[in-house]
């Protein structure tokens, strides 16, 4: 059992409280991967890798963390990723993180897959929030969600493109919450994290009521748990997807359009090619394919290739305000978090999760100070110490070297 910290400073610190918190098999939906979740982790090793360069002796008595996320203003690059079933994780939990997010001023992402419906998360305050949504085999229910988000004020639209069929996730599976388990497993496993849970269980499973996905209960109306949701989900996930249908959504959504799930340059400029205004280079959170690259490996290719023709968003493996830095200086315009707000808001809710994001400002803050640059915009490799950085600092050699494939990492 690990040592419980007297106040969480870190994600990590949430992550644990989050552990005590919830039922097994919650715990390990958001804190799980793919397979052996080898991608999972080089996530945020490869962060890790990524050495920062001190300067030291400029005036950084003012030092600006704000950004332009999409023309829109946000204190810090930084937005919350979609995450399914987040109102599990502490009563209607999507709309204690849009609050903190409100708080912190930076996007909050609703996930299709949301306890909160996007009618219950626009009532929480006028701010803008961007909608996830996937490509379900019915489109005509595509096309009555892009209303319905349009019709709340939803002006960016994160369409996810890394889920035609769905990475096997072990622990999903040992818990009784993947596909291929009888309903008694699966009731008994619930039964029992339930029971040892009692906080949780007050809180959240008896006065955090209802618990259906929000957005989808018009189109599953004998739906009456997360596990028949998923079921219906699951059904709707559409292998047949091109990019083709990106043309088509591009032609009925308004708004802007991210794409999240792209992991090459090619994939991003197809992406772009479809209408995407900004791509999130993502592994899914590692979710997905277990074995591929991480997210932020790939970033500076994908951002070379893109260029200014669209914005350059990651996300996995995000853990800090220091990860925001490098992911700006290897050519993000901003990053987006998933576990750590979960984690938080597991743990404490609204008001740990605002703590959070003053944390990751806080840090990005003291990244730039140290690192001689007063506003996002000056953020570039400059600051990062190549000659330290494992194979990044080959991606920078050759970058530097003109080589015509500047930055593939060997
Ligand atoms: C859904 O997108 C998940 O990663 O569980």
């Amino acid at each position: 059992m690990p040592t419980m910290d007297l106040v969480p400073a870190s994600p990590d610190d949430y992550r644990r409280r989050a552990e005590r918190r919830l039922p097994r098999f919650l715990f390990d939906y958001v804190d799980g991967g793919a397979y052996d979740e080898a991608t999972l982790a080089r996530n945020v090793a490869d962060f890790r890798q990524i050495a920062l360069r001190q300067t030291v002796m400029r005036d950084v008595s003012r030092v600006d963390t704000s950004a332009k996320l999409l023309g829109l203003h946000a204190s810090m690059p930084v937005a919350l990723a979609p995450v399914g079933m987040g109102g599990m994780l502490a009563r209607r939990g999507e709309a204690q993180a849009k609050r903190a997010a409100d708080a912190a001023g930076v996007p909050f992402t609703l996930s299709t897959v949301s306890i909160c419906s996007l009618e219950e998360i626009a009532a929480v305050s006028s701010a803008p929030f961007w909608f996830q949504l996937y490509m379900l085999r019915d489109r005509a229910i595509v096309r009555e969600m892009l209303e319905r988000a349009w019709s709340v004020g939803v002006r960016t639209l994160v369409f996810t493109v890394d889920l035609a069929v769905i990475g096997a996730r072990y622990r999903d599976v040992r818990n009784g919450i993947a596909g291929g388990t009888n309903a008694l497993g699966r009731l008994r496993s619930g039964l029992l994290s339930y029971v040892s849970h009692p906080a949780w269980l007050v809180d959240v499973a008896i006065k955090g009521k209802p618990h259906g996905f929000g957005n989808l209960a018009a189109y599953v109306p004998n739906a009456k748990n997360p596990a028949e949701f998923r079921a219906w989900v699951e059904s709707q996930f559409d292998a047949s997807v091109t990019w083709a249908d990106i043309e088509w959504l591009r032609g009925i959504w308004r708004g802007a359009l991210v794409i999240k799930g792209v992991l090459s340059p090619e994939d991003a400029l197809l992406a772009v090619k479809a209408g995407a205004d900004g791509v999130i280079v993502s592994n899914h959170g590692g979710r997905q394919l277990d074995g591929v690259a991480s997210s932020i490996s790939v970033t500076p290719r994908v951002a070379q290739a893109v260029g200014d023709r669209a914005a350059i968003f990651m996300d996995g493996g995000v853990r800090s305000g220091l990860d925001v830095v490098r992911a700006l200086a290897l050519g993000a315009n901003g990053v987006l978090i998933g576990r750590p707000w979960a984690y938080a808001i597991a743990a404490g809710g609204e008001a740990a999760l605002k703590k959070m994001m003053q944390t990751f400002q806080k840090e990005q803050h003291v990244a730039m100070a140290l690192c001689g640059v007063d506003c996002v915009d000056k953020i570039d490799a400059a600051i990062l110490d190549h000659a330290s950085s494992g194979p990044y600092a080959i991606m920078r050699a050759a970058s530097c070297a003109g080589d015509p494939r500047p930055n593939v990492i060997e």
